[in-house]
Order: structure tokens, then C-alpha cells, then sequence
């Protein structure tokens, strides 16, 4: 057998320390690149952006174009996976996504026996990327973590606090988990299907672990992780899983030990000493500049990433930065960035 070529940032994934840490941007294929913009208005709305293999393709080779980054991340979205199952959903410009809220009643209405197929497109994305890209760098899939994606079903849109698919939770407990079981198996299938497509790692964003008391986040986060892992691992033995919770805060070791991921996304509000002192040495880590940092730019810039750099020096590392890169950014300020991380 020909040994598999090696990619340094699959390699941290799975436990091993660079000399200096590999790194990609969160949400890198997005609004602050102008390339991106010009394919965006070419296509019929970000949905159908997401369903066109050609541009979504294109799209998310555009910042390995630019920046010297260790992976691609499939260029799709965590609400295909509600717009498979049926859920009406919209990304209306300046606004974020809408969908039609579920209710009991509707959540029985789900087809999660043609999300698949409904998917399809997107793992036909992952093929060709897989065809396309340079043997060292890594290929990332991803879904949405079923808390984080019910919250946007449940609740109709983004909110800063997540109340009514908290409320839902405690008050309609059954249908809560009818949901959660929809997504984590849909999730599962979906996951598998972007590993045998060419996917090298997969992230569960769970972007909303925050505003939950240890109960709920045991119940609502860590379970179904927990669940889709092993899922996924029965299918894909091994299979190399970031989980991304953020705001998990005081939760944050719980979900690495009981969730079974291999590696730790954290987001910028975890104190480095806090990682360094109660997350396992062995355990690889992802992160974790503020990404306003990225956007101001300068000195205080290049000195944090750098703290951050060191901090993580002795274990597995992948730079990152703790939540996605927004629209602002200048794009000298990213290039800077990875300079610096490249020197490290
Ligand atoms: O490079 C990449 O990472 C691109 C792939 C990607 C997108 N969204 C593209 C996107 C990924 C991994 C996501 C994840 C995602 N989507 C999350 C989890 C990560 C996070 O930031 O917390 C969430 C919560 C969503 C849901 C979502 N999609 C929202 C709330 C929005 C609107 C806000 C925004 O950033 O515009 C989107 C739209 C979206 N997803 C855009 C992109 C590039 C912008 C839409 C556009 O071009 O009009």
C-alpha cells in the first residue's frame, strides 16, 4: 500500500503535534473576499449557491487561492439539512435565514427518508474537491450540531438567546427528542456520505452551546454529539471529528471527554490558561483568536495570536480563530495573519 501523503492538519486532528500549528479560517470562503461576492450574485441566492457544485466549488477554493491555509472546508451551509427535511428556508440579504418554525405537529411531517438524496449535490462538491485538491491539505465537511440547528427550526431565525427552542425543550419534551432523533440520524447519514465522497475530518458546529444550565447542555448538547460520533464511527471507523461547541465555558471538558471528539474547537471567551490547565495535554485544540482582532488589526493582533501560539505550543494545535471570520475584514490583515502563523 501507498502510504497516504501526509496533511499536517488531519495529522493534529488525529493527535500530533506540529512544530509550528497548522491553521484554517472559520467561515473562510465568505462576504470579506470580493471573488466571492462576484459568484454569489452570479448565483440564484445562497441556497441554491450551496446546490451548484460548479460555484460551490469554486467558492471554496477561493481563500486557498490567496492565503496559505492547511485545509478547505466544503463551501455549503447547516440549514441544508432542515431545508432537506422539508422546513421551508430562506436567506433573505442583509437579514440572515428564515425558515417556517416546526411545531409538534409539524415535526411528525419531517421526511428525513429523502434528505439524502436532496443532499446530493453537496457530496457531489466533496468529490470534486477531493479530485481537486493539492494532496497536503486537508478536506473539512461539517453539519450543524442538532442543538445549535434546532434552535434555528425551532425558533424561525438567529436569536441572542436561544428562548424559544429553550422553552420548547422544557415544554414539549417529546417532540424535543423527535426532533433531536431526526437530526442526529440525518446528521449521521450525512456526515458518513461526505467521508466515503472524500471528506478527510468533518466539524460539528455547535455554535449555540451557550445560555444552557448543565442539565440541558448534558441533554440538548453533549447527547446528541455523543450520539452522532459514535453513528458516524460505526460506519467510518476511526473517523477523525473537531467538535466546535461554543460557549460551552464551564461545560467545555465535560463535552470533550463524554462527546468522543478527537479535537476541541474553542472559541475566543476560553482563557488560554483554562485550556491549558483542565483540557487533557493530549487533547488536540483549535482556536481561538477573537476574530474582531482580525478585523482591527495591527499590534494587539499579532501579539494575541502569538500568546495563543505559545500557550499551545506543547500539544496539538490547530490555529484557528474562535468564531467565524465576518464580513469587515480587511483582507491585508488575514494575509498578515497567516504570514505569522506560517513563521511560528
Ligand atoms: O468557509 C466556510 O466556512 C463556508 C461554509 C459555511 C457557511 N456557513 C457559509 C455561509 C459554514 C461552515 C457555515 C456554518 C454556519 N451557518 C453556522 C455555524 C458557524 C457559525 O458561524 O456559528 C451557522 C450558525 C450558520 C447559519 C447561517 N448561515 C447564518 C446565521 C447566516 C447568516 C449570517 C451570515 O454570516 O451571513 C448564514 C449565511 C451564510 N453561510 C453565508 C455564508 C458565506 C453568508 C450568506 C451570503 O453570502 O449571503
Amino acid at each position: 500500500m501507498t502510504p497516504s501523503p501526509h496533511k499536517p492538519l488531519l495529522a493534529t486532528v488525529l493527535g500530533e503535534r506540529q512544530t509550528r500549528p497548522p491553521m484554517w479560517i472559520m467561515r473562510q470562503a465568505g462576504r470579506y473576499l470580493p471573488e466571492y461576492r462576484e459568484v454569489r450574485a452570479k448565483a440564484n441566492g445562497f441556497l441554491d449557491l450551496c446546490y451548484n457544485p460548479d460555484l460551490a466549488t469554486e467558492v471554496t477554493l477561493q481563500p486557498l487561492r490567496r492565503f496559505d491555509l492547511d485545509a478547505a472546508i466544503l463551501f455549503s451551509d447547516i440549514l441544508v439539512i432542515p431545508d432537506a427535511l422539508g422546513q421551508s428556508v430562506r436567506f433573505e440579504q442583509g437579514e440572515g435565514p428564515i425558515l417556517e418554525p416546526v411545531t409538534a405537529q409539524t415535526i411528525a411531517a419531517l421526511k428525513p427518508e429523502r434528505a439524502l438524496d436532496h443532499l446530493a449535490p453537496v457530496l457531489e462538491t466533496v468529490s470534486r474537491l477531493r479530485a481537486t485538491l493539492p494532496a497536503e491539505k486537508t478536506l473539512i465537511g461539517f453539519c450543524g450540531a442538532p442543538w445549535t440547528v434546532a434552535t434555528y427550526m425551532i425558533g424561525g431565525r438567529g436569536s441572542t438567546d436561544q428562548a424559544q427552542a429553550r422553552l420548547f425543550a422544557l415544554r414539549e419534551p417529546e417532540a424535543f427528542a423527535a426532533l433531536v432523533d431526526i437530526l442526529v440520524e440525518t446528521s449521521i447519514q450525512y456526515l458518513v456520505a461526505q467521508f466515503k465522497a472524500g471528506a478527510d475530518v468533518v466539524q460539528l458546529f455547535e455554535s449555540w452551546a451557550l445560555n444552557l444550565d448543565e442539565e440541558a447542555f448534558t441533554r440538548q448538547v453533549i447527547e446528541p454529539n455523543r450520539r452522532i460520533v459514535a453513528g458516524v464511527r460505526a460506519q467510518v471507523p476511526n473517523a477523525p471529528i473537531i467538535g466546535f461547541p461554543r460557549g460551552a465555558a464551564g461545560n467545555l471538558s465535560r463535552y470533550a471527554a463524554e462527546t468522543g471528539v478527537n479535537a476541541l474547537g474553542l472559541d475566543y471567551s476560553t482563557p488560554l490558561e483554562f485550556a491549558t490547565q483542565h483540557l487533557p495535554s493530549h487533547l488536540p485544540v483549535q482556536g481561538n483568536l477573537d476574530p474582531l482582532r482580525l478585523v482591527a488589526g495591527g499590534a494587539q493582533m499579532e501579539r494575541r495570536a502569538q500568546e495563543i501560539i505559545a500557550a499551545f505550543a506543547d500539544r496539538p494545535h490547530i490555529f484557528n480563530l474562535g468564531h467565524g471570520i465576518v464580513p469587515e475584514t480587511p483582507i491585508a490583515h488575514v494575509e498578515r495573519l497567516v504570514q505569522l502563523a506560517k513563521a511560528s
